[in-house]
């Protein structure tokens, strides 16, 4: 079983970086194996919407994300982190997720119709990520739902989403005991989500 972290920040060892350490960290006590990327290593476009994608539901462009989405169909389960930018994933994190549009099908007739391969095969879980500076939920905008709305709409179904306020500096989240640790159980619940929904195939 393996789960696939992917970190939006283009700061590394920063509070993104940091808690989506912790759920992995949940999920590697349970004996999963980890993988984490750093989106802001990667060269990558965003979609072009050219439709390259329709008929096969692979992306046509020729870039870095390739690996991303090997990487993500062979894995059981992934843990996707943003910080918030005026409310908002990061422009990083956007261009991904406008990247899983390959990942959808519609009717041909009927575009209001749609699934998505994921959904039919077999769904896949998640743990998402949201981190900002100020105090207040509502500062954090659509941080959290922009990442759960779209993973849902490509079949990972986010099982939990952290939302961690009140983090500016870059590393701030390390002193964060009882953050760090409702992490750690996200990504142990991450792992008993799938365990779960492997013995549930099976009946
Ligand atoms: C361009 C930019 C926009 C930001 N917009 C917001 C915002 O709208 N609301 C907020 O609370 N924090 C905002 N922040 C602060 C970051 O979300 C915060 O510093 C976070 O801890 C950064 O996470 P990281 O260390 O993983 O990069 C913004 C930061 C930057 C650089």
């Amino acid at each position: 079983m393996k789960v696939l972290g992917i970190i939006g920040s283009p700061r590394k060892n920063g509070n993104t970086d940091i808690l989506v350490d912790s759920v992995l960290q949940g999920v590697k006590e349970k004996g999963f194996e980890v993988e984490k990327i750093y989106l802001s290593d990667l060269d990558f476009k965003g979609c072009i919407a050219c439709e390259g994608c329709r008929k096969t539901c692979k992306c046509v462009l020729k870039d870095d994300l390739e690996d991303v989405y090997v990487k993500s169909e062979e894995s059981d389960g992934i843990v996707l982190g943003s910080p918030t930018y005026f409310y908002n994933v990061t422009w990083l994190t956007k261009k991904f997720l406008d990247r899983l549009y390959a990942y959808e099908v519609f009717d041909e007739t009927d575009r209001s119709v749609w699934l998505s391969p994921n959904e039919v095969n077999g769904s896949k879980y998640a743990v998402t990520v949201s981190i900002c500076e100020q105090e207040t939920i509502e500062n954090m905008g659509f941080t959290s739902d922009a990442m759960n709305l779209t993973l849902q709409s490509v079949g990972w179904r986010t099982v939990e989403s952290i939302k961690a306020l009140y983090l500016y500096e870059r590393g701030e989240a390390e002193a964060e005991y009882e953050l760090k640790e409702r992490s750690k159980k996200a990504g142990v619940k991450l792992t008993k989500t799938i365990i779960l929904a492997d013995k549930t195939r099976s009946i």
